[in-house]
């Protein structure tokens, strides 16, 4: 069924209030496949009383589905190489003086929009390769969140597909994949760091509470929100990292004309973030 523009309108407001994805008019046959998919399994016969379900009472329920359908969860181990190699090489031991001199010996790193864990373990495998030296006796803490449900499910697992592991490098596949039947599992040893939740960006009433990070990662998942939305979550990224902390974005993001606070540090192949 062909969605009329007021319709359209309607919805993708409503969508943009809850979580700040922002689907431009370009999108809108994305938007009307995704809503027809949850018409078909709710029942609802017009876009306007799926639009009145999600305003119900039991309009959480189908939002979390909703959500399920309209959130692009592409992502891969080792996705951003020269990012990766800055953080072991020069960022991490910066850190890790930095909060030694202080009397801290504990770590924490927040992948956002973390999709099915694929960041958060890459994070944790480079870290348990620096637990004999570097981080030594550290405690490290890694937070997933995701405002989709099921690949929190799934990141929670631990159990990848071949395109998901097909960048490890073989020294990390050796120790902490382990293959079975066209299944790769994830060593327990690279899961006891990370923790998944549910987490909207978008929820004031939440990000609050995301504390004291050293290290935030929001890769590929602004580009789907506008500069308004963007610029109310990278506020809350702003106030969560530590003075010293560096924030991370995907390989073609920046913040240019959406956060003027953060300066930018860079390093061979890309750049991050620091207050
Ligand atoms: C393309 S994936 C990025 C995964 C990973 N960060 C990476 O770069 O490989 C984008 C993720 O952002 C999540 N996302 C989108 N809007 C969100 C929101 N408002 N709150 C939390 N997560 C959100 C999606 O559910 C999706 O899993």
């Amino acid at each position: 069924m062909s969605i009329s523009d007021k319709d359209f309108e309607q919805l993708r407001d409503f969508i943009y209030n809850i979580c700040g994805m922002y689907f431009h008019s370009t999108k809108k046959y994305f938007l009307e496949s995704r809503l027809t998919r949850r018409m078909d399994a709710t029942g609802t016969n017009s876009y306007q009383d799926y639009y009145q379900l999600l305003k119900s009472l039991r309009g959480g329920e189908e939002l979390k589905f909703l959500m399920d359908e309209i959130t692009t969860n592409e992502t891969y181990f080792f996705r951003n190489v020269p990012q990766l190699n800055a953080l072991e090489t020069k960022l991490l031991p910066e850190i890790v003086e930095s909060k030694t001199k202080m009397g801290f010996r504990k770590l924490r790193i927040w992948s956002a929009g973390s999709s099915s864990g694929e960041e958060a373990y890459t994070l944790s495998m480079i870290l348990l390769e620096k637990r004999a030296g570097l981080l030594k006796d550290w405690i490290i803490e890694i937070i997933g969140t995701d405002i989709n449900e099921t690949v929190i499910s799934q990141a929670k697992e631990g159990i990848y597909n071949a395109y998901s592991v097909r960048n490890i490098p073989d020294l990390y596949k050796r120790k902490y994949i382990r293959e079975d039947g066209g299944k790769f599992i994830l060593s327990p040893d690279v899961k006891k760091f990370v923790t998944f939740n549910k987490l909207n960006l978008y929820d004031d009433s939440k990000m609050i509470f995301m504390k004291s990070f050293d290290f935030i990662f929001c890769a590929n998942v602004l580009i789907y929100f506008d500069t308004a939305s963007k610029s109310k979550v990278v506020q809350h990224f702003y106030n969560n990292l530590q003075p010293y902390g560096y924030f991370f974005v995907g390989q073609s993001e920046s913040l240019h004309g959406v956060n003027d606070k953060f300066k930018t540090v860079h390093f061979p192949g890309g750049f991050t973030y620091k207050k």
